[in-house]
């Protein structure tokens, strides 16, 4: 299955789980690896080709992250982006420096040299997206200027004989508007990959793979009724049938009516064979989370008491072997556990156990994918569309959509305003233009005067945000009459909330979750 592999090496940018997946939109498989392997490994893989991603560093610095110049002389494709395409540079012999002006933002690149492999079908100005402090100044020896800006002398260079290519932009973002096409061109022709890397065959690996690790074993998995839980569980039933059970925690963090809904789809009623437990253990979870309000600290309390429920009902089953999680590939990068990226948010479903805990090990089968993978291994195994493009819902719920401390009340406030606001981004058709939207809890309480009365009041804050990826986010445009329909039915209907709010900010800055 893997037979065709390009491999990233990571550098420590933010977009580097992007750049594996335009690559596995090539139908071409894909994985991401530091820096720090060594290139006998690499020689062992043999890929077909090799990118390496953008990093914060300079990378003329001392202890600066590099690799050695035999990377460059495999005679395999190498394909340098950002502070990879400077890093090539200077390990080959060329020159990067500082720049007096920071390029950053959308940014128009002209091609010089249209018959470069990597520009084939590309516009001869075409929109790119620059994040830089360094230039390249001089190309290294053997290697050729093929595009440029008006503050970027060299936006991308190349030695063609040698199918090495420096591109100063990302094209992995998609603000770079060809960007997959340029990924396309370097994987599928520079690099001669077939493209025939498809999700049914990952699905049917996938199950092959799960049944052998499990044998006659017996499996717990964690079900939050979002996608890729539900992804996760329902391969593992295709795979094992009754040796699994499903549990299902209502933390007391989920959306309005959420754990009833989640139950009438998985539980015995509906139509999978998934051994379905709920747990009602919302005051557990109050309990634990009073007076916190760090959220870092409150993450950490939910994916702590979640494991510990986990346990409880693991007991009560008998010996279990297995622990099964939905965690995809935006988790662990985001976690910080592969490649280089720095630590943004730890994701309460992601990792290692603790030692004193009683499964023998975990089973993640969509670890290697992103979102919208899950979503066609999801379609793959029948699951219903309504379920797979339900919107995502993140494991520590609405914990982490309440700011400052969490309290029953404000849980409360936020569940119903969300409700309202889902119900009018629904009735008005937004569901189809808006990736995500949703209503968090701001810990801001202010004046404002209702039926002639002074009220003290929290203001809620809404979100709705488009996204192919979830790595890189804008506010969605809402219609104002939306919003102020919104607004009145929550000041109307929710007590506690005296203001609403609607949030611009895109990703990054901002995440998408409002926490
Ligand atoms: P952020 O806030 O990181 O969100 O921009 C990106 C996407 O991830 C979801 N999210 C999570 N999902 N566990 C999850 O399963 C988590 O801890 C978590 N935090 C964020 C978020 O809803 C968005 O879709």
């Amino acid at each position: 299955m893997k037979k065709e592999l390009v491999i990233v090496l990571d550098f420590g940018g933010q977009y580097n789980q992007l750049v594996a997946r335009r690559v596995r939109e090539c139908n071409v498989y894909c994985e991401i690896y530091s820096y720090k392997i060594g290139i006998e490994t690499i020689k062992q893989m043999n890929p077909k080709g090799i990118i390496l991603t953008g990093g914060p560093n300079s990378c003329y610095e001392k202890g600066a992250p590099t690799y050695t110049k035999e990377l460059f002389d495999l005679g395999i494709p190498v394909l340098g982006l950002c502070y990879g395409a400077q890093l090539m540079m200077l390990v080959l012999g060329g020159k990067v420096e500082r720049a007096d002006v920071r390029e950053y933002g959308k940014t128009e690149v002209i091609i010089d040299k249209k018959s470069s492999g990597i520009f084939e079908k590309v516009a001869d100005k075409t929109v790119c997206w620059m994040s830089h402090f360094d230039y390249i100044s001089q190309a290294a020896p053997g290697f050729e200027i093929t595009a440029h800006t008006a503050d970027c002398p060299t936006a991308a260079a190349e030695n063609e004989a040698k199918k090495l290519y420096a591109i100063q932009f990302h094209p992995e973002v998609l603000h770079t508007v060809e960007g997959t096409k340029m990924i396309n061109n370097f994987v599928r022709h520079v690099c001669a990959c077939a493209g025939d890397w498809k999700m049914d065959t990952f699905v049917e690996n996938s199950i092959r793979e799960i049944r052998e690790k499990v044998g006659n074993g017996k499996v717990l998995c964690a079900l939050s009724g979002g996608v890729d839980s539900s992804v996760a569980a329902v391969m593992l039933s295709k795979a094992i049938g009754s040796q699994l059970t499903c549990v299902f925690v209502d933390h007391g963090l989920l959306r309005k009516k959420e754990g009833d809904e989640v139950e009438a789809v998985f539980g015995p009623e509906g139509p999978y064979d998934l051994n379905f437990v709920r747990v009602n253990a919302q005051e557990r979870f109050y309990e634990k989370l009073a007076g916190i309000e760090e959220p870092e600290e409150k993450r950490k309390i939910i994916g702590e008491e979640f494991i510990r429920v986990f346990e409880e009902e693991a007991k009560k089953i008998g010996a279990v072997d297995f622990l099964v999680q939905g965690t995809i590939y935006p988790d662990v990068v985001e976690s910080g556990l592969g490649g280089e990226s720095a630590v943004i948010k730890s994701h309460h479903n992601v990792g290692g156990l603790p030692d004193y805990v009683d499964f023998k090990e975990i089973i993640e089968p969509l670890r290697d994918l992103f979102k919208d993978e899950v979503r066609k291994a999801g379609l793959e195994m029948g699951i219903p569309q309504k379920l797979v493009f339900r919107q995502p819902f993140p494991g520590p719920g609405l914990g982490i959509r309440i700011i400052g401390e969490i309290t029953a009340e404000k849980v409360k406030i936020v569940q119903d305003a969300d409700a309202i606001y889902r119900e009018e981004m629904d009735a008005a058709g937004m569901n189809q233009i808006a990736g995500q939207y949703f209503a968090a809890l701001t810990n801001m309480r202010s004046v404002g005067v209702m039926g002639d009365e002074r009220t003290y009041d929290y203001a809620v804050a809404l979100r709705a945000v488009n996204t192919i990826d979830f790595m890189t986010a804008e506010a969605a445009e809402v219609p104002y009459a939306v919003l102020n329909k919104v607004m009145s039915r929550i000041i109307n209907e929710v007590r506690g909330v005296n203001r609403v709010m609607y949030d611009l900010t895109s990703k990054p800055p901002g995440t998408i979750e409002f926490e």
